[in-house]
């Protein structure tokens, strides 16, 4: 078929699956389409580069259970504060209830702001969630990964390492399989922390920070980066200071300073693709990427691939009033990704088709691949 006669099957498609969009609609895809929409994050093969950013949306198994169904990629669970044995919390003050959260327009885009909190219920029921989200990978229905905030010290303190080895044991344990999966929060609010005030207590956290996790634990692991208040070049120098991770995840929410929330739109992702656009001395390969902030189409998944990202993490695009979205039918997980994929004029299939006829992109036996997008440099192998 022709670049225009896909066209047309985008069009008809998109309609049609308003009501419903099948599970696997990768499969459908690359049928139809010949596209090939295969990518990953933090080492693992997933079926197209659509995941769930850690939050409010990854709470609870019913959560999940209904991403699962829908055919999302991944889901990251919502932030635990790691904590010792005793149950004693160094980033206690993220472990609190915050319930005001609001989804509104901010600079032309949406945005939900919130104050930022991480997981507010025990340790234990946490551990049974990663319970819960292993037996979702494990049978292939959606690959999961925990999420912590561990102790971040001051430059002339010590890490508490009682808290680094007893909740990197006890998540091990309930993952089930070595190795565990896992992504560090370096969190927006952080950033609005007096913790943050100085550049080289930040870059020393994201030196040291993977071997203080590895220590307890055969551990594959992506560590989610802040928008600090800094320049550009210093988020720069934060992903080289993160060099040992195995995966990047950039760059978590902005932080508004004057009101003490955090918030995301298109100040966000114009900052992070900024920051990705910049020249760096990065060595290829490692770490791999992973996008995040107002990804609310496939061209925007585009903008993030080009500019190294095999995989892509949304938050606000699954939280929107239904009526943004033009499915008229189904979970909000499933409403999501018909925008984001079928789009006839800025979902990924439309942006990829767009990409090939400019000459931007080739076939490979016969087939557009999604990680052709990703730079060299950056594709994972
Ligand atoms: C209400 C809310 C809660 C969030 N909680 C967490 C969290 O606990 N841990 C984390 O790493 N990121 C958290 N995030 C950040 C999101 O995972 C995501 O990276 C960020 O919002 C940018 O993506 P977006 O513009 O698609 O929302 C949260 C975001 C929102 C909006």
């Amino acid at each position: 078929m022709s670049n225009s006669g896909f066209r047309a099957s985008l069009a008809d498609d998109f309609e049609r699956f308003k009501r419903a969009l099948p599970r696997d609609f990768g499969a459908h895809v690359r049928d139809t389409y010949r596209i090939n929409l295969a990518a990953r994050y933090l080492g693992e093969p997933l079926p197209h580069p659509i995941g769930k950013g850690s939050g409010q949306l990854s709470l609870n198994i019913g959560q999940l259970e209904t991403d699962a169904a829908a055919g999302l990629a991944f889901a990251v669970l919502k932030t635990v504060i790691a904590q010792d044995a005793a149950g004693a919390q160094s980033m206690k003050a993220w472990a609190i209830h915050e319930t005001k959260m609001k989804v509104e327009q901010r600079s032309g885009g949406w945005t939900v702001t919130w104050k930022g909190r991480g997981w507010d219920r025990s340790f234990d029921e946490y551990l049974a969630l990663v319970r819960a989200g292993w037996d979702l990978t494990t049978s292939d229905a959606l690959l999961t990964v925990p999420s912590v905030k561990y102790h971040l010290p001051r430059l002339t303190e010590p890490f508490r390492d009682d808290e680094y080895a007893f909740t990197t044991h006890a998540l091990a344990g309930a993952w089930g399989e070595s190795p565990l999966l896992l992504e560090k929060d370096f969190s927006p609010t952080l950033a609005g922390d007096a913790l943050t005030d100085e550049k080289q207590q930040i870059l020393r956290w994201l030196r040291e920070v993977p071997a203080r996790i590895r220590a307890h634990g055969d551990v594959r692991l992506a560590m989610k980066l802040m928008n600090a208040r800094f320049d550009d070049d210093f988020q720069r120098d934060m992903m080289e200071a993160a060099g040992a991770a195995d995966a990047l995840v950039v760059f978590n929410r902005l932080f508004d300073s004057t009101a003490g929330v955090a918030y995301g739109g298109p100040e966000l992702s114009d900052r992070n693709l900024r920051v990705l656009d910049r020249p760096s001395a990065r060595p290829p390969v490692r770490p791999s990427l992973s996008g995040t902030g107002n990804i609310h189409s496939g061209r925007l998944i585009v903008e993030y691939a080009t500019r190294g990202c095999s995989s892509v993490q949304l938050h606000t695009f699954f939280q929107l009033p239904l009526e943004e979205y033009p499915a008229t039918d189904g979970s909000r997980t499933q409403r999501a990704l018909h925008a984001l994929i079928f789009d006839p004029r800025d979902g990924l299939i439309a942006v990829m088709l767009e990409r090939e006829a400019a000459g931007q992109l080739q076939r490979r036996d016969g087939e557009l691949h999604f990680l052709d997008l990703v730079p060299d440099a950056y594709r994972p192998r």
